[in-house]
Order: structure tokens, then C-alpha cells, then sequence
């Protein structure tokens, strides 16, 4: 039947992947699938500040590059993962003083965001990722402790600067609920916009775990925040399970991809749904939580689980 992304455009939204450079220059599956089943991607390393700009004012695209040459060639939407992070970030930047680190920001936004902005494919990126603290508070990043808020909103209007066309972004994670953090977003997003701060997308990272519940206001939360103008996105879907697998884990897993491409139908503000990856072959769960995995929709071997039929059937149904 029809791939993922026939049944995605139809309803107007995107299905996407993130893609990393090594399996995409040498595994043909990996290609193959990422080609003809998704209509965007971002990158899952290739545009971070580590890899664009490991030395100050020496920019290195070979990676960026590979993932939006790609894209073109198969009529994908590309958004670009991320401007403004605490990780990924090289020790230069993070020992600099205020003022330093304001100039390194803008060379940074206006070089990276500059190269694609005449380039159709990129159309989003990620200015600032991970801002907040479970709680709600500013993290405590080198960013936040060397320049307060301030580089949050200094972010957005270098991006705006460098491209006026492209959709501004803050994404996080754990605020797929409505709780502290998501509310604490809303509250920053809302007080950025009445200042005339360029912010037009929120990302919900989307990083679920079986066996810690499905978020079941994801709906409502997206819909208070697209109620303030905004895009939303679902930006980095996954589902993990402590291994191995079972078909009770995967079916639950399943359940948990239909719900969220649901709400993403049921939101018009919902431009699409992202997956952090798309074969567990290539995934960054195992190396970050011990003993869980198989949060993709294709096994290892390329094949595919319940979690594609249901995200499938569900992109297709109605
Ligand atoms: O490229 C080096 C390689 O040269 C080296 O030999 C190897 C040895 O460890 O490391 C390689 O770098 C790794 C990189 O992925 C590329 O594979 C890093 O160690 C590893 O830490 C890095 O992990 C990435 C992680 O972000 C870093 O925090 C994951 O692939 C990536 O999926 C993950 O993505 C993040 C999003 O950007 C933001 N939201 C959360 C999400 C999951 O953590």
C-alpha cells in the first residue's frame, strides 16, 4: 500500500524522519526508506554547533549539506535541528564572555541559517532547544548563566534576520503533557510574541517510554499553544521499551505512536509528526538507557512493526 508520507500529504501534514549521515551514504535500505516513505527530515546530528562550527568562525556543511542535498533529490522538507543547544556545543563557545558569546551567536545563526535560506527544501529550524528544567525554571545552561534570558530572544531575531522566511522554532521535550515545564513554555512563548520576538513553532520533542504512560492531554496541550498562534510540531517521536520486545510491548507501543499522530490530525496547527530516526539499526536509545530500545517503527533488520501499521492506518483513516 501507499507509503507513509501519500497518506500524510493528503491530509496536508508532513511525516518525518531524522536522518544521520552515516547509514545515509552507506546502507541502500536505509535510503531507500528514508526516501519513499517520508516527505521531511532533519537532521539528527549534522546541523549542531559541534558539526557546523567546531572551531570559531570555521564552518564545516559536508554533513548539513548531505542531509539537504538528499532531501532535495526526494522532495522532502527539511528542518534544522538546532541553532542554540547546551549540548553538542564545542568547549570554545562555552567559556566565553557575555559579550563573546552574543557575537558568537549571531556568526553562528547568520552563517548556518544564511546558507539555506534561498534553498526551498529548509523551511524550520530549531533556534533554541531544551530551555527549561523539569520544574519550569530557565536551565542552567552556560547560555543562561553567562546571558540570562536575553540569548533566547537574541536567538530568534538572528534567525529572522538571516532568513525572513523561514518558521522559528523553540522545542523541548517533556512537555508533551501539560505540567510545569509545557506551561512554563507556554507562559515564555506567549511573553515572547507581546514583545515582538520572532517565535512561530513549538516543538514537542516526543520522546515516550512505555512504561511510563502515554500523555493523554497531548491533544489539549498542542491546542492551547497553536490557540496562541503558533505552529506545533511533533519533533523527535520515539517509544522505548525495556528489551526485549514482546508483542504486548509492541502492540502498547503501537497504541502510543496512533495516539500522537492523532492528535497531530485532530490539531490544524499541527504541521506534522517527526520520528527520531525510523529502524532501531540506527537509534540513540540503547546508548543512553541502559537496557531499553526498539523505539522505531522498523526493527533492525528493516522491517516493518506494528508501530508503522499504526502510524500508517492512522494517517490514512477518515
Ligand atoms: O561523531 C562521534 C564519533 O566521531 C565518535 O567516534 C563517537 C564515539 O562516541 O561519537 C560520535 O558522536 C556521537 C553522536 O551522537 C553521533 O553519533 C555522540 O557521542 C553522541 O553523544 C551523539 O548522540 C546524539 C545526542 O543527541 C547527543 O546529545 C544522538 O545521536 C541524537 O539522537 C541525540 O538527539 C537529541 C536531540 O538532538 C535533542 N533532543 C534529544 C535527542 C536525544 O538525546
Amino acid at each position: 500500500s501507499a507509503p507513509l508520507r501519500t497518506h500524510a500529504a493528503a491530509k496536508g501534514k508532513f511525516i518525518g524522519a531524522a536522518l544521520a549521515t552515516g547509514p545515509l551514504s552507506n546502507e541502500t535500505a536505509y535510503r531507500n526508506i528514508a526516501a519513499t516513505e517520508f516527505n521531511q527530515v532533519t537532521a539528527e546530528n549534522a546541523m549542531k554547533w559541534d558539526s557546523t562550527e567546531p572551531n570559531p568562525g570555521q564552518f564545516n556543511f559536508s554533513g548539513a549539506d548531505a542531509i539537504v542535498d538528499f532531501a532535495v533529490q526526494n522532495d522532502q522538507q527539511v528542518h534544522g535541528h538546532t541553532l542554540i543547544w547546551h549540548q553538542q556545543t564545542p568547549g570554545w563557545v562555552q567559556g566565553l564572555s557575555a559579550s563573546a558569546m552574543r557575537e558568537a551567536i549571531e556568526r553562528h545563526i547568520s552563517t548556518v541559517v544564511g546558507r539555506y535560506a534561498d534553498n526551498p527544501a529548509v523551511v524550520s529550524w530549531d533556534v533554541v532547544n531544551e530551555v527549561f528544567e523539569e520544574n519550569g525554571n530557565f536551565r542552567t545552561s552556560f547560555w543562561y548563566n553567562t546571558l540570562g534570558q536575553s540569548y533566547i530572544a537574541d536567538a530568534f531575531r538572528a534567525a529572522r534576520a538571516a532568513d525572513p522566511d523561514a518558521r522559528l522554532c523553540i522545542n523541548d521535550y517533556n512537555v508533551e503533557g501539560i505540567n510545569a515545564k509545557s506551561t512554563a513554555m507556554y507562559n515564555l512563548v506567549r511573553s515572547l510574541r507581546q514583545q515582538g520576538v520572532p517565535v512561530d513553532c513549538v516543538g514537542f520533542q516526543s520522546h515516550l517510554a512505555i512504561q511510563y504512560g502515554f500523555p493523554n492531554d497531548l491533544q489539549q496541550n498542542l491546542q492551547r499553544f497553536a490557540d496562541l498562534g503558533v505552529q506545533v510540531r511533533i519533533t523527535e517521536l520515539d517509544v522505548r521499551m525495556q528489551m526485549p520486545r514482546d508483542s504486548s510491548k509492541d502492540a502498547t507501543q503501537a497504541t502510543y505512536y496512533r495516539n500522537v499522530v492523532n492528535a497531530c490530525l485532530a490539531v490544524e496547527a499541527c504541521a506534522g509528526v517527526t520520528i527520531w530516526g525510523f529502524t532501531d539499526k540506527h537509534s540513540w536509545v540503547p546508548d543512553t538507557f541502559g537496557g531499553e530500545g526498539a523505539a522505531l517503527i522498523y526493527d533492525e533488520n528493516y522491517q516493518k512493526k506494528s508501530s508503522y501499521d499504526a502510524v500508517h492506518d492512522t494517517l490514512a483513516s477518515g
